[in-house]
Order: C-alpha cells, then sequence, then structure tokens
C-alpha cells in the first residue's frame, strides 16, 4: 500500500487535470493506495512568489512545513497540469521553489548535489493543445519529460516513474475519454 500525493496546478476546478486526477485517485484506492489531492490554487497555504534572503538558508516556515511534511509523507507523487508555454503552470513552479529546497529535497557533498528524497517516485500527466505527433517531430515533448526528470525528479534522488503527455486536448473535450480510460488501466 502506498501513500500518494497528487498535485494538481490547474486554476478550474472543472478542468480535465482535475478529472485525470479524480480517475488516478480512485484507480489507485481501489488498489488499496492511501491518496492525497493537493489542489494548489485552492489550498489554505498559499505561498507568495518566491523570494529570499539567502536561498541556501530559507527559514522553514508554517507554510513550507506545511507542504514539505506532505512531500516527505508520499511514497508517490503525481504532478497534474496543463502544459503551458512550454512547462506547467507557474504556480507549480513556484511550488517546487519555495518547497524542494535545501537541506530537504537536496543537499551538497564535497559540491556536488546529492538528492534527499530517494525513496519516492513521481509520475506526470499532463495536455497539451497540440497534436501529439506534432509535439513528438519537434521534440517539445521530450524535452519537457527530460526537464523534469533532470532537473527536478532526479536533482533531488527521486525516480520518474512516466511522464504521460496527453495530446490534442482542448475545452471541446474529444478525446478524453480515451485518456481517462488509460489511466484507469494503470498508466
Ligand atoms: C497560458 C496557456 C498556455 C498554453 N501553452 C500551450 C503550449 O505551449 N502548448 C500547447 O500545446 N498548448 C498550450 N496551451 C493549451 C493547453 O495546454 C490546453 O488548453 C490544455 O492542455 C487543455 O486542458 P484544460 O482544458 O484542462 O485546460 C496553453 C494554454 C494556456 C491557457
Amino acid at each position: 500500500m502506498k501513500n500518494i500525493l497528487i498535485i494538481v496546478a490547474h486554476p478550474k476546478e472543472d478542468s480535465f487535470s482535475f478529472a485525470m486526477a479524480d480517475t488516478y485517485r480512485q484507480s489507485s484506492e481501489e488498489r488499496g493506495d492511501t491518496v492525497e489531492i493537493l489542489d494548489l490554487y485552492r489550498d489554505s497555504h498559499q505561498q507568495p512568489f518566491f523570494t529570499y534572503d539567502n536561498a541556501n538558508a530559507l527559514e522553514v516556515d508554517k507554510s513550507m512545513k506545511y507542504y514539505q511534511d506532505k512531500i516527505a509523507k508520499a511514497d508517490e507523487i503525481v504532478l497534474v497540469f496543463p502544459y503551458w508555454w512550454g512547462s506547467f503552470p507557474a504556480i507549480l513552479k513556484n511550488f517546487f521553489d519555495w518547497n524542494l529546497s535545501r537541506g530537504f529535497a537536496f543537499h551538497y557533498v564535497n559540491s556536488r548535489p546529492v538528492g534527499l528524497l530517494i525513496d519516492k517516485r513521481v509520475k506526470v500527466f499532463t495536455t497539451t493543445g497540440a497534436p501529439t505527433f506534432i509535439y513528438t517531430i519537434t521534440g517539445a515533448n521530450r524535452r519537457l519529460k527530460n526537464m523534469i526528470r533532470e532537473q527536478i525528479v532526479s536533482f533531488c534522488g527521486m525516480k520518474l516513474d512516466g511522464c504521460y503527455i496527453f495530446g490534442g486536448v482542448d475545452t471541446s473535450g474529444k478525446n478524453t475519454d480515451k485518456i481517462l480510460e488509460a489511466i484507469r488501466a494503470g498508466r
């Protein structure tokens, strides 16, 4: 049985991102896992845009402690977001800036970074407006996956279990049943 933390970064609660998160939550709970959904836009511990006096020695305030406790407790972290400007929404970046802090998510040994979140696995579910074949041939999907794996997940010592980028998703809802079925089937 796993503790799963699903982090959703979408401004709308009735969005497809929440449908994906809810589908993954349901199928995980059916397997016996414990799941928490963290709704970044509406959570009670909102964090301002990241700023610091000394980024290497951030004072762990109430909000950081609250979010870092959730990360620490999770065996699996699932990121769910719409693909915006080649990346993820700024609110998720801000979440990483604050909470994957030095001393919690990584530290330095002989001037080399060493990840500290070594027992955790990560999955990503995201949707693009562009069709899959366009983002495959232009390398956009590969860039996102590599960036998340190298710059965030591996840097912090975690393992990327899957980065699922579903293309051709827009507000018309076409395509979406198949995607939810794939997530339910174990993606
Ligand atoms: C601010 C913003 C930036 C976006 N940037 C991209 C982009 O770079 N590439 C892309 O394919 N789609 C882009 N889109 C489209 C979204 O990825 C698409 O609408 C979303 O995945 C659909 O899911 P939703 O209905 O749950 O929002 C962008 C949408 C917004 C609002």
